[in-house]
């Protein structure tokens, strides 16, 4: 089943039930969010799930795409992406967790093929603020699904204040044995889909109080269940990453998590950009810088000749034209060109710099705030021409 099969299996089997599709946004949430980037298909629902009513009613479903900077260290696994899409669910003051998770299920087990042997879900236990999720126990175990429970993992918030709530986690075996141990337990538990009771508001002050009306949030990792339903080991040998796996290696010889940190980051500079987001030293700007730099670290470790400017426009246009961006390929590879060259000049200077005697010895933070003040080198560069991780 390629990712579009995917996506429109899992957008009609929830229009079949209620649900009204609405566009995904792009990777800018709301002004007033507490996050820099979309992290989740509900950010840019914030205000319908604190209790606006939503102009296409209580039932929702889209695809939605998202940045994580939280797993930047796991990328060049086999899960993690820094841009990936989620298809998300919500029931905004209409069915509850539990027949959710009922559909949830059911969607897996009979219109995915999935094995239902090869599930295991987690539920909230409860902590000192809120108590433990029965009612999505009971579910699960009515369906002989087994089931972890846990605190801090089955929690999930829009940041430090929002709406939250306890959730309800489904995981699938991908181990070449028949399933053992938790997914708390065994990584070859992979959580696919996570299904939010977000019932709760978390204000300024940081007590819990309740939403309006409660909802259910859910998102399941679009690249992660793609690889499981084309028996791939990781993510970034499904159907969606063919072009990128194809010409990658030829062009720069790579070690796997080299190669799929490389691919994951350009990938997602490449979204980022289309988003109209320029490389800068804050915010969503430093990300995308930073995520170019590694990239550019990474390339240059084994052959400081490579160059961005090798990558073939077939995947710019595969990504933007996924994504639905409107942004030319031509413009995209110039910003990420742009950057190359600022970066290649900022460690030339560094180099000159940093082989003045002065330098010589250990740094200390003088010696750091100098350099970042008066030849603009941060503390990370001035580390990794040291020897040490640019990071
Ligand atoms: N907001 C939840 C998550 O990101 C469900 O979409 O896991």
């Amino acid at each position: 089943m390629d990712t579009e099969r995917v996506i429109a299996t899992f957008v009609e089997y929830f229009q079949d039930r209620g649900h009204r599709r609405i566009t995904g946004s792009d990777l800018l949430p709301p002004p007033q969010d507490p996050v820099l980037f979309t992290t989740s298909g509900m950010h840019p629902l914030t205000p319908y799930l604190e209790g606006r009513s939503h102009p296409s009613g209580g039932r929702l479903v889209n695809v939605q795409r998202c940045l994580r900077t939280t797993d930047l260290d796991e990328v060049g696994d086999t899960t993690h992406l820094t841009v990936f899409e989620m298809l998300g669910t919500w029931s905004l003051g209409d069915y509850d967790g539990s027949q959710s998770i009922a559909w949830g299920h059911d969607l897996l087990v009979d219109g995915f093929g999935v094995d239902p042997k090869l599930l295991h879900a987690t539920v909230f236990g409860g902590d000192q603020d809120a108590g433990p999720d029965t009612a999505s126990l009971r579910t699960w175990e009515e369906r002989g699904v087994p089931v972890e429970l846990t605190t801090r993992e089955n929690w999930w918030s829009n940041g430090p204040t929002g709406p939250c709530g306890p959730d309800s986690e489904i995981f699938i075996w991908t181990g070449d044995t028949p399933p053992r141990s938790t997914p708390m337990g065994d990584e070859r538990w992979v959580e696919v889909w996570n299904h939010v009771m977000m019932r709760y508001r978390r204000g300024d002050d940081g007590t819990l109080g309740p939403l309006p009306r409660p909802n259910v949030d859910t998102g399941l990792g679009l690249e992660r269940l793609a690889a499981v339903l084309q028996g791939k080991r990781s993510v970034f040998e499904i159907d969606l990453f063919e072009p990128w796996m194809r010409t990658v290696p030829s062009l720069w010889p790579l070690e796997k998590p080299s190669l799929r940190l490389v691919v994951d980051h350009v990938r997602s500079a490449i979204v980022v950009i289309g988003d109209g987001v320029p490389p800068s030293n804050t915010g969503r700007g430093y990300v995308l810088r930073r995520l170019i730099r590694r990239v550019l670290t990474t390339l240059w470790e084994a052959d400081p000749s490579r160059t961005l400017g090798d990558l073939p426009g077939e995947l710019f246009q595969h990504t933007l034209g996924h994504f639905g961006q409107s942004r030319l390929p031509g413009e995209v590879r110039e910003v990420l060109l742009d950057e190359e060259r600022r970066f290649t000049r900022l460690l030339e200077r560094g180099r000159r710099v940093l082989s003045q005697p002065r330098f010589s010895h250990g740094l200390d933070e003088e010696d750091y705030h100098y350099l970042h003040d008066t030849h603009g080198l941060p503390r990370d560069l001035v580390r990794g021409l040291r020897g040490g991780s640019p990071g």
